[in-house]
Order: C-alpha cells, then structure tokens, then sequence
C-alpha cells in the first residue's frame, strides 16, 4: 500500500469507526518504541470472519506488573499483513489504538483482500512481537469452488483435559475452523478435573477476563487459532450453564442477570475475533448471528440459540434450566421460540432465497430428537430443539416450503458425535427425510454415560449415528457431490500428544436428504 492508499485507508478506517465503535481507532504515526519487560502478547492471535475480501484479525495485550507500573493506559498497536509466510512481501500496514475500555483487545478489519488467498499477519507494540498468524480469505461469490474444509468444534472444559484436538486441527489443511460455543466454562466439576480454573465462577468482566486468559494462554488452542481463521458461535457457558436470554437457573432477577449477560458478552469480544461487540446502547445485547457464501459451494449461517430464546420448558420452579421432562404441555407451545422473531424472520429469508449448492446451517446444539420412553409418554431434554419442538418445525418447514435441497446442519454442546436425519415429524418413517445433521463431540467436556447413550441411541430412529464415549473435533468436508463428515476422536485426552483416530464417517449426496456411513 502506498503513502495516498494508506490514507484513504486511514481515512475509510476513521469513517469506519465514527460508524462501528467496537473496532480498534486508527492511531496516528508512532513515537519511540517502547521496551517491554515481558512481551504482552501472550495470549496469541486469531482471525476470522472470513470473507472474499476482508477478515478480522484480533489479539489482546496482557501486561506484566512491571509493565503495568510503567502505564498501559493508552498504547499503539502495529498490524503487518504479508503475502508469504517468510513476511517478505507486505501487503498492508495499520496502525490502531487500544485500551482498558476493550482490556487492550485489537480487533482490525482488514480491507481490500483478493479472494480465495493466504495472508500471514503479526502484530507489534515497541519493541515486542506477536506471533505470526495465517489467514486465508473466502472465495468469490461466484466462484466455482471444488472443496470446502471446516474443523467442526465445541465444548472445551479447560478442566477436564487438554486441548490436543486443536493440535491436529492447527495441523489439518482446512478453510476455517467453526466453533459452535461453550469456548469457556464459568463453572466447575471438581469430579472430573485433571488441572484447575484459576479464581471463583466468573460473574464481572475483571472475572470473565481473567477466564479467557487462562483459556487463550493454552498452546494447543494457539496454535490453532494461528493457523486458520475462525468463524464462531457462542452457547451457554460463555455466561452460566442453561441461561435463556435474561433467566439464568437460579431465578435472579433479569435485571441484574443482563448485567452479567453484559460483562459476559463483553469479554467474548475482547477474546474472540468477531467483527461487532455489545450494542453500545445497550450492551447485554450483541448482534452475533451470520451468514456468509463460500463461492458457489455452500450458504453458512451461524445461529444464536441462547440470546433469543424462550426459558426452557417445564422448568424446576427452584433450579431452573435444563432437565428430562414429560407430560409437559408447554413444550407445544407455537409462541416458544430458538432463535427469537427477528433472527428466526431472518432466517426463514435467507434460507428460501439460497441459490448454493449447499445450504449449512451452523448452529450451538442438537436438532435431532434425543427423547426417551418415560412411565407416562417420553421424556424430553428441555435444553435442546427437542424442547422446542415448534420451532424445529418451522425451521424444517421453511426447507420444505422452498423446496431447498441440501440442506446440512452443523451443532455442538451435547458433547457426542452424531449423524442424523431430520424429518418433519421426528423419528417418524412415514414423514421425509427434509434435511442432514452433523454434530461435532466436545473437545475435552465429559459426555453422557455408556447406558444412557445407548437408551438414547435405541429410542430415535432418527438417530443413525450418537456416540458419547469420545473426545475431538469434526472434520467437515464439502464438495459439490457430496458433504462428508469425519468424526476424529481420542477416548480421553488427558496426555498433551495428539492422536486421533477417525471413529466413523458419512456422507450426505447431492440431492438425497440424510447421512450415509461409509
Ligand atoms: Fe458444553
């Protein structure tokens, strides 16, 4: 970029931030640098959101005591983007400004990109130095793309093992990696613990800070952070297990549980490479549902299925949130909602109107039915889309409606790898097979025992695939034949050497609704 382009960047950059806060101001020329005792990017580096022509890149600085006593009020952060992997040929140079307000976070969105290309990138504050990060930016929209590779993930409980699937991840050839939420966990389980959170249950940002910093100083979720762009979703335990829009399980008033919400959602920002933080007017919200095209290959959309949503139905009056019910009316309820009115309106659109040969739809849990014979009727999770079983319908009866072919869902949280047809009457034969799901096993959080596994696996026939006994990622590949899904797995990583085997594969055609094992 030369000296009249980087100041109309600058000058786009400024127009840029009058309109969108949240991303980092574009500071003027620097002064000395400045020499630092310990080098505060120890928390790593990360893009996402990527598109043909842009990404967002991200990184927090961290200070020592030594350097905090110096001042680390406001300070100038130096990105270099590079065409090659040696950061011989740069191609952009910014400069932005950070400081305590975002706890020193560096969110840049990075502009006039060629699409379907690689970029390395690294930052610099005086005389300290990031690692260097790998990017790749989206195809075309209307390109002809042969192969999409997405790393399916979610749910690592720092306690309760290591990190080694993002070992393989960093190392696989992918285009993004999709996180599908519970990145932390606020809570613990001392019963499966091999290593411990630091400090109480996060309730303030100062708490939820201090959470992700333990999390993002893990190496092997640098490392895979480093490698790939990410494009990601939150669930639950980002704020507290099972909350639903403004209740959490305890009951605590709404008022005061949004501002936890609000440190909550604040702290997901600053960690995350995300393009848009809280709402500035109201900062218990935050707009992080999306879509995006991969050339001509494939629609994603990511949902949100916790800020929106209606209570979990038939709750315990005392401790609310997730549990088996049956016999419970309200589960029918039409006016129950996943998604809330806008995003679901929203949805419906986008999802009618999609031309691609794929349409993924990303999401944080699991749309297949999980129910289970009870003494009177089945039993239901009320956490799930089997707790809101309107609102599965209406989502199943958009792809009917529009005659959508291939149409994949992608889900975490349940902490099991399965495969699933979607129909519009669940676990009914005689009602079509509309759609495909996948959903990825946790990274480390403990999943359900070997016997209710099993009772569950038996009761939906829908269900061709639902393992629990394993830990590791999804290994998504997509081409204009077919979907496949790689389940990669390790029985229990408590060692910090990756090994992960594939522990079943499948196949959705073109065209034929449904996975296939191979
Ligand atoms: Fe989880």
């Amino acid at each position: 970029m030369d000296r009249r382009q980087f100041n109309q960047h600058l000058q786009r950059s400024a127009i840029a931030m009058a309109m969108a806060p949240w991303l980092s101001a574009v500071a003027a020329p620097a002064d000395a640098p400045r020499q630092w005792q310990t080098n505060p990017f120890a928390l790593g580096v990360a893009s996402g959101r990527p598109r043909a022509s842009s990404v967002v890149l991200w990184t927090r600085l961290l200070f020592s005591e030594d350097d905090r006593a110096v001042g680390t009020e406001a300070l100038r952060v130096k990105v270099e983007v590079f065409a090659d992997a040696s950061l011989k040929r740069r191609v952009q140079k910014i400069e932005v400004m950070t400081d305590q307000t975002r706890g020193h976070s560096v969110h840049v969105h990075l502009q006039q990109l060629q699409p379907s290309t690689h970029y390395w990138y690294r930052f610099t504050q005086g005389d300290a130095f990031s690692p260097v990060g790998h990017t790749c930016t989206a195809p075309a929209m209307n390109a002809e793309v042969q192969q999409l590779r997405i790393a399916l993930a979610s749910c690592q409980h720092f306690e309760q093992g290591q990190f080694i699937a993002h070992t393989e991840i960093a190392q696989q050839k992918l285009d993004f990696v999709l996180f599908m939420g519970d990145y932390i966990y606020e809570s613990s389980n001392p019963q499966y613990a091999i290593r411990k959170h630091l400090g109480d249950e996060p309730k303030t940002l100062t708490q939820y800070r201090e959470r992700y910093e333990q999390y993002k100083r893990d190496p092997h979720l640098q490392a895979a952070h480093a490698a790939h762009p990410w494009v990601l979703m939150w669930d639950d335990h980002e704020v507290v297990n099972d909350y639903a829009n403004d209740l959490d399980r305890n009951y605590t008033d709404p008022q005061q549980f949004l501002l936890r919400r609000a440190a909550a959602y604040q702290a997901y920002f600053e960690h995350q490479p995300v393009l848009l933080g809280p709402d500035a007017q109201n900062p218990a919200q935050m707009h992080l549902y999306d879509q995006f095209s991969w050339g001509k290959l494939a629609d994603v959309w990511t949902l949100d299925c916790r800020q929106y949503r209606s209570a979990q139905a038939c709750r315990d009056p005392v401790r609310g949130g997730g549990r088996m019910v049956m016999q419970c009316d309200e589960l029918n309820d039409p006016a129950r909602t996943m998604l809330g009115a806008t995003q679901e309106r929203w949805l419906t659109d986008s999802l009618s109107q999609s031309k691609r040969q794929w349409k993924l739809v990303a999401q944080a849990t699991q749309i297949s039915p999980t129910n289970v014979p009870a003494p009177v009727g089945r039993s239901y999770w009320n956490e799930a889309w089997d707790g809101y079983p309107e609102a599965r319908k209406r989502l199943l009866q958009t792809v009917v409606d529009a005659k959508l072919n291939n149409v994949v869902t992608l889900g975490g949280d349940v902490h099991c790898n399965v495969a699933a047809n979607l129909r519009l009457e669940p676990n009914n034969p005689q009602s079509p097979i509309v759609a495909s799901e996948f959903v990825t096993t946790s990274i480390t959080s403990r999943g359900l025992g070997d016997k209710p596994a099993a009772v569950i696996r038996e009761s939906n026939a829908d269900l061709l695939h639902y393992r629990s006994d394993a830990r590791g990622y999804s290994l998504i590949t997509v081409t204009p034949k077919e979907v496949r899904c790689d389940f990669r797995t390790t029985k229990f990583p408590a060692g910090t050497e990756a090994g992960l085997k594939t522990q079943a594969s499948y196949v959705v055609q073109s065209g034929q609704a449904g996975p296939q094992a191979l």
